[in-house]
């Protein structure tokens, strides 16, 4: 039986290539919506942009919803200098035909758990953990709804990418991310110690172009733009592939490997805002409450996304 999962994004490149990811694995993952949040850019452009990639998948009756447009307590961080003025700068893709959905995201993380039996919807996290969060604060009852909160953010090993502590998911909001990584659901962080092992060289990126495919033409357009900025800051010989590790985690867990530790949010210093203390070498006696991965074997990784993505238009 599929997986029955939520995506909660900001797209973004990285969060496009994910979402086209899980469209195209339908016989493993149920795909109940999609719900936008601020992060990469505005609330509005994600959502756009959310709308665009679903259209290019063909999959046009898939559920997108907005949700908050704002972290709980801090002022909106976005990132055009990463991914362009339209958070999906590099395609010219068309504007949706389809449009959002009346509810708000957050009422429909909310319904959907609280419908749903003990541990059986998987959320995945691409973005600011806000809409998580707010869901979990205002119906404290659906976390036992949730199979497992598979999310992308946080950084120890690797430090920070948008401060030298904080990876940028975490570091816009601190506060839902705290709030999450004690909700007592089972979480998996994919930070960007894996993230940064999963690199789109000039060869991977190609294949994507080789796939013959309206998508791969998309996803090479796209990463090729998203890549100049992380290529000048690191000099290295591709830039991490961060979101679609999620959807991959879900399609082959033993991509992966990891161990459960505790992990807590830097939530009052302003220099180590957002900052994921990781006590990977059990150093405290603070409970477990993350699996947090270490490693991916990436030529996997790679071989799966065009694997899959060649199934779509
Ligand atoms: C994360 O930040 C965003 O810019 C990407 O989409 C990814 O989710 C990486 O730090
Ligand atoms: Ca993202």
């Amino acid at each position: 039986m599929a997986t029955k999962i939520i995506i909660d994004t900001d797209p973004g490149q990285d969060d496009a290539v994910a979402l086209l990811l899980a469209l195209a694995s339908p016989d493993e993952l149920e795909l109940l919506g999609i719900v936008t949040v601020a992060g990469n850019v505005g609330l509005a452009q994600n959502s756009r942009n959310a709308l665009k990639i679903v259209e290019l998948s063909g999959k046009i009756n898939t559920k997108v919803y907005a949700g908050c447009d704002r972290p709980i307590r801090r002022v909106p961080v976005t990132a055009e200098h990463v991914h362009g003025q339209s958070g999906l700068d590099g395609p010219n893709l068309p504007d949706a035909k389809i449009t959002l959905q009346d509810m708000h995201g957050v009422d429909f993380i909310v319904q959907t758990l609280q419908n749903a039996a003990p541990g059986e919807i998987t959320i995945c996290a691409l973005g600011p953990l806000t809409n998580i969060a707010m869901a979990l604060v205002r119906a404290p009852e659906i976390a036992p709804k949730i199979k497992q909160i598979v999310l992308m953010g946080g950084g120890y090993f690797e430090g920070g990418n948008i401060t030298p502590t904080a990876e940028f998911n975490i570091y816009v909001d601190p506060e839902a991310a705290d709030v999450v990584v004690h909700c007592g659901a089972p979480i998996v962080m994919i930070p960007l110690d894996v993230t940064h092992q999963a690199l789109a060289t000039k060869e991977r990126l190609a294949n994507f172009a080789d796939l013959g495919n309206k998508t791969g033409t998309a996803i090479h357009q796209m990463l090729t733009f998203s890549e100049r900025f992380d290529l000048e800051k690191y000099q290295w010989q591709g830039a991490p592939l961060h979101d679609p590790c999620v959807i991959a985690y879900l399609l082959d867990p033993d991509m992966f490997t990891g161990r459960l530790i505790n992990v807590e949010i830097e939530v009052d210093s302003e220099l180590t805002r957002g900052m994921t203390v990781a006590d990977f070498w059990g150093v405290t006696d603070r409970n477990p409450n993350v699996t947090y991965m270490r490693h991916i074997d990436a030529d996997a990784y790679y071989a799966m996304l065009t694997d899959r993505l060649v199934r779509l238009p």
